[in-house]
């Protein structure tokens, strides 16, 4: 009785400090303190970009230490792993967006926030040129920035490889209407496919849905289609079952390349079971309105061109450099070898640079390019920042005191003066002694539809490979956690706490 008893208790004081925790939270959110005006007589700092380098890079920065502008034609963050789930209206996508104003009012001192597109940076002259390419513009909507220091974080565009007809024809997944467009097109298709005196081979095109990049952006999105197709379509209009179709083409010989062998099988077999056809080794060469000219290599060797009809298709094909990067990259004489994007060194400084930083897609420091590598840049860059603005206070007060020995009217006040020198000295190597960045790799999760996930996770022992369902409450719970609170940063920095909020969001689907 007296373990039920403490029990009880102990249960009863947790949900009370929850409950107390979370109140103070959404209290804390609603009354930002109110904030200190910015200080001319500090260097500007301009941050490009709203995701996840720039976003991770703010979160964690005193801004009182800088002048602070941001500049971003995108006036919210994108929880963009959860995309994919809003072109078939799994999620809504208000739920994986964070108003970028929203926690800028949270910092202590006052950050700028421009929407606009940042079209060029002139590097030796120190300023960047931004438009206001939104639909509303004012007298002013191009105008320039001037920067003491620049951190680059405006991500990648999508890749086509210069195809004929993908941008006219394709869809691309990398922003939220590219996702409302998605969405549309698939209904239209099922309407067009039904419409009175369709003609059969027509309504077969129409059906059929392709899926242009077997990387974790094709997987996922053709996951979710599926899904939508067995748990509503399928319900909804009866007479599109027999035709409704989905492809995945990739010209690699394998989905998902960047995952373990085991996982790559287990994702070919699980889209075998959801009938979603996997053409690998065929590569699209030529798009137009109806059909996708695709590449492969028959059983004799010889290379054959199939033309494949669809209603709707979606090209994910992976990243290409913005063309503003490649202007910066043409201006620096230190970047002329790289292809990807911005090199930058151990700090993340942008070779041949002193005073531009890069971040995320847009940089080349050999990880892949996902949002993990991104928000563990930003949040190494906001600690830079912040050491350096304290080196820089530290050895101004060193400037004054060396002063003050100096001139010291006798022998106390310079051993006084001596004494708070040491102090403050080693003080300064202590914060100087920040290491470069090391990315901490906590694995790659993707959706792959059917309830079903596969993982390959860093664990104690080594490497942990699994798929199933399990794995997709854990892909479900862990991205869902993250999403749940405005403040979703916090776990993308401490995945235990993931974890453990998960356990709060297991459930069903939808
Ligand atoms: P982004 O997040 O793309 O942000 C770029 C920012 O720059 C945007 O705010 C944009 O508006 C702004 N911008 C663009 N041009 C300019 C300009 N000229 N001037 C100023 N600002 C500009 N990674 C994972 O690790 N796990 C996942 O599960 C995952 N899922 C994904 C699912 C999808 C559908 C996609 C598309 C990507 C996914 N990724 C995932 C990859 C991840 O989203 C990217 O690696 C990440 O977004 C890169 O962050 P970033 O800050 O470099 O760029
Ligand atoms: P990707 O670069 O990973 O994959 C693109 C695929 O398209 C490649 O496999 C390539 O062989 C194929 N391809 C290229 N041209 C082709 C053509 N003409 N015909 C047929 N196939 C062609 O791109 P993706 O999936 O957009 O991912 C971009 C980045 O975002 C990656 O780093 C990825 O890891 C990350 N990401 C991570 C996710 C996750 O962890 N769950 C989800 C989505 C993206």
């Amino acid at each position: 009785w007296r373990m039920l008893r403490w029990t009880w208790r102990i249960t009863y004081l947790s949900v009370i400090g929850g409950l107390a925790y979370t109140g103070y939270g959404i209290y804390q959110n609603r009354t930002p303190l109110e904030q200190m005006d910015p200080d001319p007589s500090k260097k500007t700092l301009v941050v490009l970009g709203t995701g996840w380098g720039s976003v991770s890079l703010l979160k964690k920065l005193d801004t009182e230490n800088y002048n602070v502008i941001v500049v971003s034609p995108r006036n919210y963050f994108l929880f963009t792993p959860l995309l994919p789930s809003c072109t078939t209206g799994t999620i809504e996508h208000r739920s994986i967006m964070e108003p970028i104003r929203n926690f800028l009012r949270h910092k202590k001192a006052a950050v700028k926030y421009y929407e606009a597109e940042c079209t060029k940076i002139d590097y030796e002259n120190k300023k960047i040129y931004i438009n206001d390419e939104s639909e509303i513009k004012g007298n002013s909507s191009a105008t320039e920035v001037p920067f003491d220091m620049l951190v680059v974080g405006v991500g990648a565009e999508n890749a086509t490889f210069g195809i004929p007809g993908v941008r006219e024809h394709g869809c691309f997944l990398k922003e939220v209407p590219d996702a409302q467009k998605i969405r549309k097109r698939i209904m239209d298709c099922v309407e067009t496919a039904t419409f009175k005196d369709q003609s059969p081979e027509e309504i077969k095109r129409l059906l059929h849905m392709v899926v242009v990049g077997g990387g974790p952006t094709g997987v996922e999105f053709a996951g979710e289609l599926q899904d939508f197709f067995e748990n509503d379509l399928r319900k909804w209009v009866p007479e599109i079952a027999d035709n409704f179709h989905v492809t995945l083409v990739e010209a690699l010989p394998s989905v998902l390349p960047s995952f373990s062998k085991n996982l790559i099988d287990y994702t070919e077999q699980t889209f075998k079971e959801e009938t979603i056809e996997v053409r690998t080794k065929t590569m699209v060469k030529n798009v137009t309105e109806k059909y996708i000219e695709a590449q492969f290599t028959d059983a004799n060797g010889e290379k054959q061109v199939e033309k494949i009809p669809y209603g709707l298709l979606v090209w994910a094909t992976g990243n290409a450099l913005r063309p503003m990067v490649k202007d910066l990259m043409s201006q620096i004489p230190a970047q002329k070898d790289s292809r990807r994007g911005l090199a930058v060194n151990e700090y993340l400084v942008v070779k041949g640079t002193e005073n531009i930083w890069a971040v995320g897609d847009c940089a080349v420091a050999n990880y892949a390019p996902t949002a993990q590598v991104a928000a563990q840049e930003g949040a190494f860059l906001a600690r830079l920042f912040n050491q350096m603005a304290k080196t820089e206070a530290i050895e101004l007060e060193l400037a004054s005191l060396s002063t003050v020995q100096e001139h010291a009217p006798n022998k106390e006040s310079r051993d006084d003066a001596f004494g708070k020198i040491k102090d403050l000295q080693k003080r300064l190597r202590r914060v100087k002694s920040m290491g470069p960045f090391e990315y901490s790799h906590q694995g790659s999760l993707a959706y792959i539809g059917s309830e079903k996930a596969v993982a390959d996770i860093s664990w104690w022992t080594g490497n942990l490979a699994t798929g199933g369902q399990l794995t997709y409450f854990f892909w479900r719970s862990a991205y869902l956690s993250m999403c749940f609170s405005s403040k979703f940063f916090l776990f993308i920095c401490s995945p235990s706490r993931a974890t453990a909020a998960s356990l709060f969001v297991l459930g069903g689907k939808g």
